[in-house]
Formats: C-alpha cells, sequence, structure tokens
C-alpha cells in the first residue's frame, strides 16, 4: 500500500484546490511541466516514474478533455490506469460516495483522480482513502488542474503574471474553473477583472479581490488575457439569462467586444465551448489569437507533473 507524505514539490499528499498552495510551489509545477510539454512533442512520450503504481479515475459526471488527459498522463509515466465512470441514477450521493471510496480502498491504488458534483467531495474522499487524491473539479468548488494549465499556457506565451489583467467573463456563479482561476493568478500576481451579469455572479463577488463588471466593452477594456467560461445550463435551476441569443449579444466575445482588449490580447476557454452562445466560432478558431489547442496539450503536461509531484512523496 502506499503511504503518501509530502513531496518536495507539493507540500500536501493530495492535490485538492489552489487554496492553500503557495506561489513557490506553483512555479515548481510549472516549471516541471514545462519539461513534460517538451516530451510530449517527441517521439518517444513515455517516462517510467508511475511504473507499478495503479491511477484511478473516478468520474462522476460528464468529462472529455480532464479525463482523457488524467489517462494518457499516468500512461506516459508508466502507471495502469482505470477509468471508472459512475451512475449516481438512483443512489443517494452520500452514499454512493464513501461506499466507492472503501471499494477503491481495497484495490489499493496509489493516485485516485476524481470528478464530483458535490463541492468538497475530492476532500471528503481523501480523508477516507490511504493513497494521494487529486480534485478533477468539485461542484462549484476548485478545479486545480484546470488553472494550473491555464496558468502554464498564459506563463509560456507572456512570460510571467506580474503586470497582466486577466478578464474572466461568463457564468462565473457555476464556475470550480473561475474559483481556482481567481485564486491562482491572483497569487501568482496577475490583476484578475470579473465580467458577468448580476445573475451570474456569486454574492459578493468583490470579496475575492477582483475587480468586477457588468458590462463587457468596459471589463474588456485594455485587458492582455480574455477567459471566457461556459454557460453551465446543467446547474440552473432558475432563470438566469434571458434566452442564449440575448446573452450571446451582451456577453459573447465577437470581434467587435474583444476590440476593447489590449492590441494582441489572447482569448482562452476551458471547454467544452458553446459556439454562439459565450463565444463567436470565428474567435474561437483563429489561431492568432485563440489559446484553446494550447491549452488541451498544456493539460497532458500539467497532468503529468501533477502526477510526477505526488509521486516523490509516495513510498
Ligand atoms: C470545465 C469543468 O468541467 O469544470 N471543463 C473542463 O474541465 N475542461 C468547465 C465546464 O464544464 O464548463
Amino acid at each position: 500500500m502506499t503511504s503518501a507524505s509530502a513531496s518536495p514539490i507539493l507540500k500536501s499528499s493530495h492535490l485538492l484546490g489552489i487554496e492553500g498552495i503557495s506561489a513557490p510551489e506553483v512555479t515548481a509545477l510549472l516549471d516541471l511541466a514545462e519539461t513534460y510539454a517538451a516530451l510530449n512533442r517527441g517521439a518517444n512520450k513515455k517516462v517510467a516514474l508511475l511504473k507499478g503504481r495503479t491511477l484511478v479515475n473516478l468520474f462522476f459526471e460528464a468529462s472529455t478533455r480532464t479525463q482523457s488527459s488524467f489517462e494518457l498522463a499516468g500512461k506516459r509515466m508508466g502507471a495502469d490506469v482505470l477509468n471508472m465512470s459512475v451512475k449516481t441514477s438512483s443512489v443517494s450521493k452520500g452514499e454512493t460516495l464513501i461506499d466507492t471510496a472503501a471499494t477503491l480502498n481495497a484495490m489499493r491504488p496509489d493516485i485516485l483522480v476524481v470528478r464530483h458534483h458535490d463541492s468538497g467531495a475530492a476532500e471528503l474522499l481523501s480523508r477516507k482513502l490511504d493513497c494521494s487524491v487529486v480534485n478533477a473539479g468539485d461542484g462549484q468548488h476548485e478545479h486545480p488542474t484546470q488553472a494550473l494549465l491555464d496558468a502554464l499556457t498564459i506563463r509560456r506565451r507572456r512570460g510571467s503574471f506580474n503586470g497582466l489583467t486577466v478578464a474572466i467573463c461568463g457564468d462565473i456563479l457555476h464556475s470550480r474553473v473561475a474559483r481556482s482561476n481567481i485564486r491562482l493568478l491572483s497569487l501568482m500576481g496577475a490583476r484578475v477583472r470579473l465580467i458577468a451579469p448580476g445573475t451570474l455572479l456569486p454574492a459578493q463577488a468583490d470579496r475575492f479581490g477582483v475587480e468586477v463588471f457588468t458590462d463587457m466593452r468596459a471589463g474588456l477594456a485594455g485587458v492582455d488575457i480574455v477567459m471566457m467560461l461556459r454557460l453551465q445550463l446543467e446547474r440552473m435551476t432558475g432563470a438566469f439569462v434571458p434566452s442564449t441569443r440575448e446573452y450571446f449579444r451582451f456577453y459573447g466575445l465577437d470581434r467587435e467586444k474583444l476590440s476593447f482588449a489590449k492590441p494582441g490580447a489572447l482569448v482562452m476557454h476551458p471547454g467544452p465551448m458553446n459556439r454562439g452562445v459565450e463565444i463567436a466560432s470565428d474567435i474561437a478558431d483563429d489561431m492568432e489569437v485563440s489559446l484553446i489547442a494550447e491549452q488541451v496539450e498544456m493539460g497532458v503536461a500539467i497532468r503529468m507533473a501533477v502526477l510526477d509531484a505526488l509521486s516523490r512523496g509516495m513510498k
């Protein structure tokens, strides 16, 4: 059995969120990920660091990018990877999670990657299991590897975070990506702006130490990076927006609105995208401004770096 302890890169034996991580830890992870980004562009993409280890991907919510990149990351590092997609329809959430934790523990995994619709699910599992736990998205709470891959993508293009202004736009209320990114970008010295209709802003959004705008053109003025978020219709219980057409008119990123950002500003989106709802197709597909494909590429590198960092603390 793995008894996980602190590694020289990460103080914790888990990655549950950006909260609690220090700037030097982030820098060390990004530096390590650079080596994997280079490895991934070569012909031999494999290292043997996780040989003999077992990585379990436990996804209670649908995922394309995150799950496949953790799978690829684990395989490229030599681990045995088990993908478990869980249907939760008839079982109550609490029971499922605790029961699943006991079953998983008996399989003696070394690393568990978990995505769950409840905030705090990854943390709960980390207390019940003996292995390292990585949060791949818990409810509206955190999605740390997404924020890390976004940071790596930005740093590769802009060199550092100091002096950068990043606008996070759209459905901030329902977004764990936004919460992790706000924390990470602020920690690394970037200025963060939130732009959203009032109905999609968390209560007391200004408490995050960010500037808040409800007008796209005003919020985008002079920004270096525009990070668009998916309108998370599946998380909406009431009428948060009048219609998706109306939403695009006021909050969808098109050329005209983008023209208010700094010349040369770059556009990001964690995916999956709703084209024509939060972002115009011609911007998403414009390789001069869109970093979306690079974000996916850096996703694999970041996940390899996280697995590497956690494995260094393992017995
Ligand atoms: C995000 C997620 O699942 O939180 N997607 C992702 O991980 N690439 C964002 C989203 O679902 O909109």
